[in-house]
């Protein structure tokens, strides 16, 4: 199978050859052949699906580095309290686990699967899921395989926060996510996660957290300085993280040694706009040398958009990124949080996944938010 498409007024390709006029692309299965002038263009013969884009813009699809989407039961209540003026607790996630571990497995199923076809309409091709509302072995192992169904890029957080009936000994509960339950999950995931914060788990709690998972050759990334700062970001950087995410809070050092690692900072606007705490300072922290991704956080608490663009739009409102900067933060950003060359960019040999704005340029992504711009989307080549 090969598509063209032509007549593309703005391709944004994140590569050395920048930002490319009235150009093409050729997809061939499921990969990037060709990128130039659309007069330059292979010309088509009897299996060549040609899409003419009308001078709109082409970007990567999407790379949501966050999410965590296997859960049943609904905190809108909570939502509406905190609009009232209440505030957000990491507590507020018992309510998913207890909801979770009750559900039947063909209801997350079905659930997940709802939220992947709704980031997909919404120009996301890649993205993240994490467990973390079972918190006991059976419940931790089901969401790990049902997230395994939907994408290769599954993150084992069984450290999201101490269940119920471990309140009295947390580190027993960390001896539980680290044996039995990492034993269940590793053979699903690519990923270990651990929330470090005030209310969840103390930077030795994750320290340890994140070495077994390394032992079994996951990779580590973190849930750091949402609600406050502490040393888990730099403990998360020494260890090589590939992100740290959130970082609400970050102190100097923190922003220090994440400009001098190749960890990247993985922000989540979506966070700050449901919580009401203040946006991180982006500018501050891209002037600083820090690599910053964007994603969207879905879950039923602290953020509850799958809405790249409207992170982005957030983030360029409110963050002080570019346009440009949060298309690229969306985008190859997520790919460098996820450790992935293939994805993020458009070049030849890459994965074939793009979007088809119903705008001339990305900018319109968040000159126009709200507006649903997403034309076309093409994972692995194929049209979604
Ligand atoms: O990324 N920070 C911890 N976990 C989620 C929130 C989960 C919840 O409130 O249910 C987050 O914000
Ligand atoms: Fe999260």
């Amino acid at each position: 199978m090969r598509t063209l498409i032509t007549d593309i007024g703005e391709l944004t390709t994140h590569t050395a050859a920048g930002v490319l006029r009235d150009a093409a692309v050729l997809i061939e299965g499921d990969r990037i052949a060709w990128l130039g002038a659309a007069s330059d263009a292979p010309t088509g013969d009897g299996d060549l699906v040609v899409v003419d884009a009308a001078g709109r813009a082409v970007i990567p699809g999407f790379i949501d580095s966050h999410s965590h989407i296997v859960f049943a039961g609904d905190r809108a209540a909570e939502f509406e309290a905190r609009m009232a003026g209440g505030t957000y607790a990491a507590g507020g996630i018992r309510s998913t686990v207890a909801a979770t571990r009750a559900a039947e497995e063909h209801e997350l199923r079905r659930r997940l699967r709802g939220f992947i076809d709704e980031m997909r309409a919404q120009g996301t091709t890649t993205v993240e899921v994490k467990s973390g509302y079972g918190l006991d072995v059976a419940t931790e192992e089901r969401s790990v395989r049902l997230a395994a169904e939907v994408t290769d890029e599954v993150t084992f957080l069984g450290a999201h926060v101490v269940p119920a009936e471990y309140a009295e000994d947390p580190d027993g509960y960390v001896d539980l996510v680290i044996g039995p339950m990492l034993d269940a999950c590793a053979p699903y995931a690519r990923w270990i996660d651990v929330f470090c914060e005030t209310g969840a788990f103390t930077v030795e709690q994750s320290r340890r957290v994140l070495e077994a998972g390394i032992a079994r050759g996951l990779l580590p990334r973190i849930h750091a300085a949402q609600l406050g700062s502490g040393d888990g970001v730099r403990m998360a950087v020494a260890l090589g993280a590939a992100s740290v995410d959130h970082g609400t809070y970050l102190a100097d050092e923190d922003i220090a040694a994440l400009a001098e690692s190749d960890t990247v900072l993985t922000l989540l606007p979506g966070v700050e706009f449901s919580t009401r705490q203040p946006y991180p300072d982006a500018r501050r922290l891209i002037d600083a040398g820090v690599t910053v991704a964007l994603a969207c956080d879905t879950n039923p608490g602290s953020s509850f958009t799958s809405s790249m663009p409207f992170c982005i739009a957030v983030a360029v409102r409110e963050m002080g990124m570019t346009p440009r900067e949060a298309l690229w933060a969306a985008t190859a950003g997520g790919a460098a949080a996820l450790r992935r060359d293939d994805i993020g960019r458009v070049d030849v040999g890459m994965r074939a996944d793009l979007i088809l704005l119903a705008a001339p340029s990305h900018v319109h992504l968040s000159y126009r938010p709200g507006v649903p711009l997403i034309a076309g989307v093409w994972k692995d080549g194929v049209t979604v």
